[in-house]
């Protein structure tokens, strides 16, 4: 019982050359293992948090002198290392999973996997086709969100566009009017990066590219001369004499819904304030 009274302790010198020890140990880990992959984020930083809450507990136990303090105290200071080691882990494993964190995190893997494409896919896609088209049409109406801005036939009359500075384009303005312009890679360079200082965002992250791709064929049988020659484009023509719903006018039905309308809103704010 003599250990654990409150009175002040005289902690022996040698316990401070043993914490010191420990620490210098416990450092030299720290650095190794921070060269080291345990194979997952989560590992790291629950081998990081472990040998932080070592340390800290040396510190407290020996030098501070908590080894001889009562065992309420001793309780206390353990469990507040515990659940901060706890807290911490939680807190970096949720930072990790964050978008700006993208180097070498699993998150990204998954992003970029899922946005990756061969360059013969990316060669095949940049031809149009019946299926691209369609594919382009479902999601400019729907899921892609385009159609609120830039209307269901492509005119620049979406609900959400209107309060917007430029106008969203009108597809059927003819090539020279174009901000980027109607080539292909026009359009998808228009669709990765977005038009800066305008409401047209980039969609690299939530559209792959053949997706985009898809939306540029698309596009493209709206616009009059999507060579900016002033001339029909014969291969667009032959695709939506095949398929002849391609391309016509949705009714209000079948305005898309989601995201981009907060995007819209968003910006619609921005210009008020202005
Ligand atoms: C928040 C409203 C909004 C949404 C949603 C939106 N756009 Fe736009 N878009 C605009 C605006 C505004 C412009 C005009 C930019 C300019 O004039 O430079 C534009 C321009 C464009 C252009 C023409 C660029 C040029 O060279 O002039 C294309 C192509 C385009 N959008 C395609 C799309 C597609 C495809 C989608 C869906 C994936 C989409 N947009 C979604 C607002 C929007």
């Amino acid at each position: 019982m003599s250990d654990k009274h409150d009175n002040h302790h005289i902690v022996p010198l040698s316990y401070y050359y043993f914490t010191l020890g420990g620490l210098l140990v416990l450092t030299a880990i720290t650095v190794g293992v921070s060269y080291f992959n345990f194979g997952s984020m989560a590992a790291n930083l629950a081998v990081a948090m472990a040998i932080a809450s070592a340390k800290a507990s040396l510190v407290l136990f020996f030098f501070m002198g908590l080894r001889w303090d009562s065992a309420l105290n001793r309780g206390t200071m353990v469990a507040t290392i515990a659940f901060l080691a706890v807290f911490f882990f939680f807190v970096g494993a949720d930072l990790g999973y964050r978008e700006e964190w993208e180097s070498g995190t699993k998150y990204a893997e998954v992003k970029s996997a899922a946005a990756a494409a061969s360059m013969a896919e990316i060669k095949e896609w940049e031809r149009p086709s019946p299926d691209l088209v369609a594919k382009g049409k479902e999601l400019y109406l729907g899921a892609g969100g385009c159609a609120t801005c830039h209307g269901n036939a492509g005119k620049g009359d979406g609900i959400a566009g209107g309060a917007l500075n430029p106008k969203p384009r009108n597809f059927e303005d003819n090539s020279s009017a174009w901000t980027n312009g109607t080539s292909v890679q026009s359009i998808y360079v228009t669709l990765t990066s977005g038009i800066k200082g305008t409401g047209m965002a980039g969609y690299q992250a939530m559209l792959s590219p053949k997706d985009r791709l898809a939306l540029t064929h698309f596009i493209r049988t709206i616009i009059p001369d999507p060579q900016g020659n002033g001339k029909v484009d014969a291969q667009y023509a032959s695709i939506l004499k095949d398929k002849d719903s391609i391309g016509e006018e949705g009714g209000a039905s079948s305005q898309s819904k989601g995201i981009p309308i907060d995007l819209a809103i968003d910006q619609m704010l921005k210009e008020k304030k202005k």
